[in-house]
């Protein structure tokens, strides 16, 4: 049986304060909850203040992307090695917004796992189809490309250490949710191409989230599906009322 996991990613949203604030929430919501992994993923500037609020507690750190390269001269990024030193636990890579703003491709995205396993941190590897793709027929191909590529050279003990965020790009922050058929669908596909990779006893232990619109209302059906091992959550993690009304439903 695998363990539900529901993750939050707040992407660019709150300053110090409100980070620590929803924080503090978070935890006096769910802070004890033990039969869900729990994640909250802030910006940055705001993980080792969010540590702090979670010592203690079963909620766990994450961050929303890091950089493959140990240390150097690269303006901007953040290493594996820093994220630990502040206290995180899992690394968000290859989320749709990065592979669409910000220059992040399949090579990119099987680095930074690479790097974050290194490190002894745990990755949560976003793949996903645009509308487009699903129209034209292209979505299993790019499923498999992002899957495949992100576990490029990645070994079946370390391919444990994953969880993949399985998300419609055209059901993110649009109030679109896939259907659970559709969303199940999906994963079984991606187990599919685990099975591929490392057999059927690894496939079945890797979590596969859904994330694209997830809300409490629509929480539990979708987390009742077979292959539908949490969410990676976006604006219904703003909120740690919204955040625990899908947690509760597991
Ligand atoms: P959303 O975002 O829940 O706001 O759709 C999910 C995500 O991008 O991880």
């Amino acid at each position: 049986m695998r363990k539900k996991f529901i993750a939050g990613n707040w992407k660019m949203n709150t300053t110090l304060d409100e980070a620590v604030a929803l924080a503090k929430d978070v935890v006096k919501t769910m802070g004890d909850t033990s039969d869900v992994d729990i994640a909250i993923c802030p910006p940055y500037t705001s993980l080792y203040a969010v540590s702090e609020v979670l010592k203690g507690s079963t909620v766990k750190l994450g961050a929303q992307d890091v950089h493959w390269e140990a240390k150097g001269a690269f303006t901007g990024k953040v290493s594996c090695a820093m994220l630990k030193s502040v206290g995180v636990t899992y690394v968000i890579i290859g989320h749709s917004e990065q592979r669409t703003y910000f220059h992040e491709t399949n090579e990119t995205v099987n680095k930074k796992v690479k790097a974050t396993l290194a490190a002894g941190l745990l990755p949560i590897i976003c793949v996903g189809e645009t509308l487009e793709e699903r129209k034209s027929g292209k979505m299993d191909a790019v499923i498999e490309s992002h899957t495949v590529g992100a576990f490029a050279g990645i070994s079946a003990e370390d391919a444990l250490k994953c969880t993949i965020a399985y998300e419609p790009v055209w059901a993110i922050g649009t109030g679109e949710t896939a259907t659970p058929q559709q969303a199940n669908e999906a994963h079984i596909y991606i187990r599919k191409l685990l099975t591929k990779l490392y057999g059927t006893s690894t496939a079945e232990q890797i979590r596969i989230q859904y994330g694209g619109s997830m809300k409490a209302d629509n929480a539990k059906a979708l987390l009742g599906q077979s292959d539908v091992d949490g969410g990676l959550i976006g604006g219904a993690s703003l909120k740690a009322s919204d955040f625990a009304g899908i947690v509760k439903p597991v």
